[in-house]
């Protein structure tokens, strides 16, 4: 299934048109500066202009517009945010987290570059994006707030404490398997609270960055605080679905269209959606999400109708 499967003829060329200006601009903050390690740009290069839906910055750059923004000046930022998932992708498949072969259709990062360059790329470009943004958002100010707001959304109450969260529970999990008990097991816990663990845990390690591309494009706009709380709470929900999608896709997806491995979640005893709600049940969760994200926006009308297009392609892609 293409994008265009699911999506509208007009809105696929648009989000090509987006892609392609993203994908053309990472392109330049990535390109050989002298007095730079040449293996270290290769590294950074090597994952971040391997493909990818693009689905962050394409976030940024409509928030941006839903907000009468112009798409132009949100590009650093969008750069930025993917600048950031990349590197949290590297580091998400290194041997000592998931331990992941293939990303984005080729050998992962750590394969083809050894773990300790894969370390490095990664933070080399978490630390690029907030460079981009410091450097080249305008004025200064929602330089400054986008900045906090992405760091907020990567660091250790977001992306990174979540991916902590994730590990934590796959230990518990292995712990109670095999039976073992340790000073942090706290014991197995009732379905609602282990529904409630899961929840935390995907709202931070892809939910705030995902509500991130939509507050970073809303600020680099100046939307206002109402327009910015709105986009917020549509973020929040897109970004949960996304991430049962992803587990879905874990369990039903094709490698070879993904460009990764499936069925690793089982393999590693992730706390997943479909473990604990079912393949329906999930499907059923992710799709409740989008509508309620939908509905949040559509007092906005015309101008956030690519957004709701684009939360609708959360859940219904096959990649
Ligand atoms: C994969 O993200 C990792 C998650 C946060 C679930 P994407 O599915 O957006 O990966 P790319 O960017 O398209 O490769
Ligand atoms: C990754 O979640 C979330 C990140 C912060 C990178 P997963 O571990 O489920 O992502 P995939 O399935 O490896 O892409
Ligand atoms: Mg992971
Ligand atoms: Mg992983
Ligand atoms: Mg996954």
């Amino acid at each position: 299934m293409d994008l265009m499967s699911v999506i509208g003829q007009q809105f696929e060329t648009d989000l090509v048109a987006l892609r392609d200006r993203v994908n053309t601009r990472l392109a330049e903050y990535v390109a050989a500066v002298p007095d730079c390690p040449e293996t270290l740009r290769e590294s950074m290069g090597y994952s971040l202009l391997a493909g990818g839906k693009r689905l962050r910055p394409i976030l940024v750059l409509l928030a941006c517009e839903a907000c009468g923004g112009a798409v132009e000046s949100a590009l650093p930022a969008a750069c930025a945010i993917e600048m950031i998932h990349t590197y949290s992708l590297i580091h998400d498949d290194l041997p000592a987290m998931d331990n992941d072969d293939y990303r984005r259709g080729r050998l992962t990062n750590h394969k083809v570059y050894g773990d300790a360059m894969a370390i490095l790329a990664g933070d080399a470009l978490l630390t690029l994006a907030f460079e981009v943004i410091a450097r080249d958002t305008h004025p200064g100010s929602v330089a400054a707030a986008c900045c906090a707001d992405l760091a907020a959304a990567s660091g250790w109450c977001g992306m990174v404490g979540g991916q902590v969260a994730d590990l934590e529970a796959e230990q518990r999990e292995a712990r109670q398997t095999t039976g073992r008990t340790s000073q942090n097991d706290r014991g197995p816990l009732d379905s609602a609270a282990e529904l409630r663990q899961l929840e935390a845990i995907h709202r931070r390690k892809t939910g705030r960055l995902l509500t991130s591309a939509v507050t970073l494009g809303a600020r680099v706009a100046q939307a206002d605080t109402n327009l910015l709380g709105r986009l917020e709470e549509f973020g929040k929900r897109v970004g949960l679905a996304f991430q049962i999608a992803d587990d879905l896709l874990d369990v039903t997806g094709d490698a070879a269209k993904m460009g990764k491995n499936v069925g690793k979640d089982a393999t590693l005893g992730k706390m997943t959606y479909p473990a604990l709600l079912g393949l329906e049940g999930s499907r059923r969760k992710a799709d409740d999400l989008i509508r309620e994200a939908c509905g949040l926006v559509e007092p906005m009308g015309d101008r956030a109708r690519s957004l709701c297009e684009l939360a609708k392609f959360v859940t219904k892609r096959d990649h």
